[in-house]
Order: C-alpha cells, then sequence, then structure tokens
C-alpha cells in the first residue's frame, strides 16, 4: 500500500475555466438530484487536465460543487493513481509503464533516459520545470510494448532513439500519438504488408483519435 499526499505547495486558489465549468455543469446534470457525487471522479479528471495537477483548492472547489466533505473527495483523488498530487511538467508529465512485458521489451532503458534528461527521482520537475516522469504499472497496451503514456495519448513500440526524439517533441511541438513501428494496431509487424488484408484507414486507432482532437477542454498542456 502506497501512501499518497497532496503537495506541501499548494496554490492560493482553483477555479475551473469558463469551458469545463459548462462542461462540468452538464457533467453533474447527468446524475440524479441525490446521486450527484458520481461525478467526482470526471470532475477531478478535468480540474487535472485544465491544471496538470490536483492541489487542495482544487479538491475542496470540486466538494463545494459536489455538496460532499471535502475529504471526501481527496479520498477519491489520493485512491487512484491517475490523479497527479503535486505539480507536473508544463509540458508533459510522461507515465513510463514498468510492468513485465514493458520491462522484458526495455522499458528499464526509458526510465534510465527519463532519470538523466528529466530528473532523477521520479515526481520531480526536470531543472527548466517542462517535464517530469514517473513508473507506474500496466497501461493496457502490453503488445505494442514498451509504451509510455502522456496525459490521454500513447507512444508505443519505443526504442532509446525514439523515446528521446520524443522527449524533444514534447518540449517543442505535438508528437503523433501511436507506434513508432507505423503499426496500425497490435497486429504483428509488418502484417498487412505480407497478407492479403488490407485497412483502408491511413492513420491508427490512437492517431485517428488525436487528430480528431474530440475532447474540447481547456488544457494547459
Ligand atoms: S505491461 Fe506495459 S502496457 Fe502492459
Amino acid at each position: 500500500m502506497i501512501l499518497r499526499r497532496i503537495d506541501k505547495k499548494q496554490p492560493s486558489e482553483f477555479k475551473f475555466s469558463k469551458n469545463n465549468l459548462s462542461w462540468a455543469k452538464k457533467q453533474i446534470a447527468k446524475y440524479p438530484q441525490d446521486r450527484q457525487q458520481s461525478a467526482v471522479i470526471p470532475l477531478l479528471y478535468r480540474a487535472q487536465e485544465q491544471e496538470g495537477w490536483v492541489s487542495k483548492p482544487a479538491i475542496e472547489e470540486i466538494a463545494k460543487m459536489l455538496k460532499m466533505a471535502p475529504i471526501r473527495v481527496y479520498e477519491v483523488a489520493s485512491f487512484y493513481f491517475m490523479f497527479h498530487l503535486s505539480p507536473v511538467g508544463e509540458k508533459a508529465h510522461i507515465q513510463v509503464c514498468g510492468t513485465t512485458p514493458c520491462m522484458l521489451r526495455g522499458s528499464e532503458k526509458l526510465v534510465e533516459i527519463c532519470k538523466k534528461r528529466i530528473s532523477k527521482k521520479q515526481k520531480e520537475l526536470s531543472s527548466d520545470g517542462k517535464l517530469s516522469w514517473e513508473e507506474v504499472e500496466c497501461i493496457g497496451a502490453c503488445s505494442n510494448s514498451p509504451v509510455v503514456q502522456v496525459g490521454s495519448d500513447y507512444y508505443e513500440d519505443l526504442s532509446e532513439e525514439s523515446f528521446v526524439n520524443l522527449l524533444d517533441k514534447l518540449i517543442d511541438g505535438n508528437p503523433e500519438p501511436g507506434s513508432r513501428k507505423k503499426r496500425f494496431s497490435s497486429e504483428p509487424e509488418g502484417f498487412f504488408k505480407s497478407s492479403k488484408f488490407k485497412i483502408e484507414e491511413k492513420t491508427n486507432a490512437s492517431v485517428k483519435l488525436f487528430l480528431e482532437k474530440p475532447f474540447s477542454t481547456d488544457r494547459k498542456k
């Protein structure tokens, strides 16, 4: 059991942006009057998307919106590892999967690169504040290992070289997610070149989502 605590340094306040507030109200309205606390996870996640992490003022604001005791919201935020309770890199927080399939395919090398390029310890900011990293458990894309996650995007089939390249691009631009070996999905490498099956789509599922940008949110990233 890992104890997760909120950061010692906290901002003085938290406010949802106008768009995010209107989105949050719609989420709350999906639930019956006496069940609106069920919106706690989507609201926490939107607060994190907006600020990069979940602060104490954000927890208190969400508690007020959902008529919950702040400790109840804190319990949720501290239970789920997807919520960051400390500030993360201004450009990206990189979650490196370290579970067995990714480890067998080179995730330890990615962790070494993070230690050299970002910070020796995970969950600490790089010296310029742009990046941070942490090792996480399986993120469900084992067949395309090793994999890292940044926000909602997955970067798959990484090598040391493509990972270093990805870090540069995360600082300078908006790199396309998906397989670095140009796999469409989790099919064997080169499958579509060698088989009679053809795919119509030009991009894989991760890239398609990225290009469509289906979620309209005010993100710092
Ligand atoms: S082990 Fe890394 S995604 Fe499953």
